[in-house]
């Protein structure tokens, strides 16, 4: 049993506060860094961080029991593998992989190897559904896993491979550029022309080129912008969401390393035109391998006058932003949870009114967009609105990045303009033989082959970006349970429609599996999907039923035709 020295863990905590703050938005990152040394948060290091920051310990280990990376109870092992579960790597062979990790391993799922050497665990999302199966060890991303590449993993673990040694950089996988991802610009040129622009002409600009919001609900972000700016306060935030937690997406990954100069003029540019000097991006917390490669990005541009005080010679623009890692919960992309979890708090969606351009973060003005949405408002304003508006249909405007898995040819990254029928979708990407297609993640809808003349465009299906191609072989039931395990593993617990009636719709999917649902049951499963869909306090309750009802309305036959098990 390892045992503690207070003394030291208070000078750690001291040295953190340091980096971090004296307030409660430090709590998260103090205990990030503290289970990195210790394996993981006893009573000791939660009540001595309670006490650092003023708080109250139950306060503490409350809000370390709502993130799934935080560990309170047992030590982690010192290699924690995580596989994706996501039915993007399913699809991709997952079930083998986690055969072999337990046979190599010899524990079960959730488990720790008595040596205290492994922990193994399944994680939502990773992010790299177009090469599974993926699994992190640490923070190293695998891709395209084999049992073969596991027995590799595991001995390269043993042999004590240290974190440095691991590679920083995922392999960028763009199967179509189009207008923005070949925008030929340099880093700079588009927060040149901005400083140059009167902040009503900024927001003019992306107000005619018809920007919504690339998050999913494709909010105008000119709106946002002009009510953060009438916004009366000193202190205003804009905040880069990077949580990308939706199944089956991985553009902002892509975005994160390829655009990353472009996406930050599109922070700046948004910090100039409503008037805010502090900033963050929200990395999600499978994304800490970037979180490096993103601070040396912020130095360089903060040398070059690109971050800071009097950015480009402006007198009196300054803005500068911090990295923040999230802590493994799918909620917190929604952005008033993340803004919580910003502040250090449980990552439980806020009611609204008040919006975050009003009072976020700590009550004051916070502008949230997603990584796509700040990358297109800067080559807007360097391009105009009337480049943007060449791409797309009357009431979506441009074009957009598709994370495209599952069952096709050619899986990747997909700029494509908004209009796009699956149909046509289906054949950029070799999937022709769809039997259904799930557009905008778990949260989306499946659709069936007769009608993939459907378009992807917020007049019709609209997407933040996930699209998963389900072959002639799919069992779509399966489909359903996999999504619903996720929903009832991601809900935040704060309101009685999504966290009791997810687990429902999940035991009637198992009866369904079992063959033994009737049709009386089914139609109250229905019902009880669409009473989570009204009655849900946020958008991931509102939409957590959407693949279930529309895999039962277009694959009902299927559902229902399973053969009894026998007991
Ligand atoms: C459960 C849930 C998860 C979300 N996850 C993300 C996310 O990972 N990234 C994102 O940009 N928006 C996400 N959103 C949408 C955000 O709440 C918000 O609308 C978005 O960040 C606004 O940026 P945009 O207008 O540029 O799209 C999520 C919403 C919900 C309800
Ligand atoms: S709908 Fe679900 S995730 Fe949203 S607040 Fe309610 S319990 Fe939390």
């Amino acid at each position: 049993m390892q045992v503690i020295d207070r003394h030291k863990v208070n000078e750690q905590i001291d040295e953190l506060k340091q980096k971090y703050g004296n307030d409660r938005s430090a709590l998260l990152p103090i205990l990030q860094e503290l289970q990195d040394v210790y394996g993981y948060l006893p009573d000791l290091l939660m009540q001595e961080t309670a006490h650092a920051l003023d708080l109250h310990p139950v306060e503490v280990e409350g809000v370390a029991s709502f993130y799934s990376f935080f560990r309170t109870k047992e030590k982690q092992g010192k290699y924690v593998i995580r596989l994706c579960r996501t039915i993007s790597c399913d699809i991709a062979g997952k079930t083998n992989v986690a055969r072999q990790l337990e046979n190599e391993l010899g524990i079960k799922f959730g488990r720790t190897t008595k040596d205290g050497m492994f922990t193994l665990e399944y994680s939502n999302c990773l992010g790299m559904c177009d090469q599974g199966p993926a699994l992190m060890v640490n923070d190293r991303l695998f891709a395209t896993v084999t049992p073969d590449k596991v027995s590799q993993i595991v001995a390269d673990c043993r042999r004590n491979f240290v974190k440095s040694d691991f590679p920083k950089v995922v392999p960028s996988d763009v199967k179509k550029a189009g207008p923005i991802l070949k925008h030929g610009l340099k880093s700079g040129d588009s927060l040149k022309t901005a400083l140059n622009m009167k902040r009503s002409e900024i927001i003019g600009t992306i107000r005619e080129s018809g920007l919504k919001g690339r998050g999913g609900a494709g909010f105008p972000t000119a709106i946002k912008w002009q009510l953060a700016g009438a916004a009366m306060d000193e202190q205003k935030y804009v905040v880069c969401n990077a949580d990308e937690g939706e199944p089956g997406t991985f553009k902002d990954r892509l975005l994160l390393y390829d655009q990353i100069d472009f996406m930050l003029d599109g922070m700046c540019i948004a910090a100039y035109a409503v008037g805010a000097n502090k900033g963050f991006i929200y990395l999600r917390g499978e994304y800490l391998y970037m979180k490096k490669y993103l601070e040396e990005i912020l130095e360089k541009r903060r040398q070059d006058n690109l971050l800071g005080e009097n950015i480009l010679g402006k007198e009196g623009f300054n803005f500068d932003l911090q990295v923040r890692m999230g802590v493994g919960a799918y909620v917190c992309g929604e952005e008033t949870a993340l803004i919580e979890s910003l502040e250090g708090y449980r990552g439980e969606p806020r009611n609204r009114p008040p919006f975050p351009v009003d009072t976020g973060f700590q009550k004051h003005p916070t502008t949230v967009n997603n990584v796509e949405t700040f990358l297109d408002a800067a080559l807007i304003v360097v391009k105009g609105a009337a480049w943007f508006k060449e791409y797309g249909t009357e009431k979506s405007n441009g074009t957009k990045l598709f994370s495209v898995s599952g069952n096709c040819e050619r899986p990747g990254v997909y700029e494509l303009p908004f209009g796009i029928s699956i149909s046509e979708l289906l054949k950029e990407v070799g999937g022709e033989d769809a039997k259904a297609v799930q557009i905008g993640g778990a949260s989306g809808h499946c659709v069936p082959r007769h009608d993939f003349e459907r378009t992807i465009a917020y007049e019709d299906l609209s997407s933040g970006g996930s699209i998963i191609v389900f072959g002639p072989g799919t069992d779509m039931l399966e489909v359903a349970k996999n999504f619903m395990e996720f929903f009832v593993e991601e809900s935040c617990g704060q309101c009685t429609p999504c966290r009791d009636g997810n687990p429902k719709l999940l035991d009637g999917i198992k009866l369904l599996e079992k063959g033994r649902c009737s049709v009386t049951y089914l139609n109250e499963l229905v019902k009880l999907g669409e009473t989570i869909q009204l009655a849900s306090k946020c958008g991931l309750g509102q939409s957590s039923p959407n693949a279930f009802l529309s895999i039962i309305q277009n694959f009902k036959p299927e559902i229902l035709g399973r053969v009894p098990e026998r007991d």
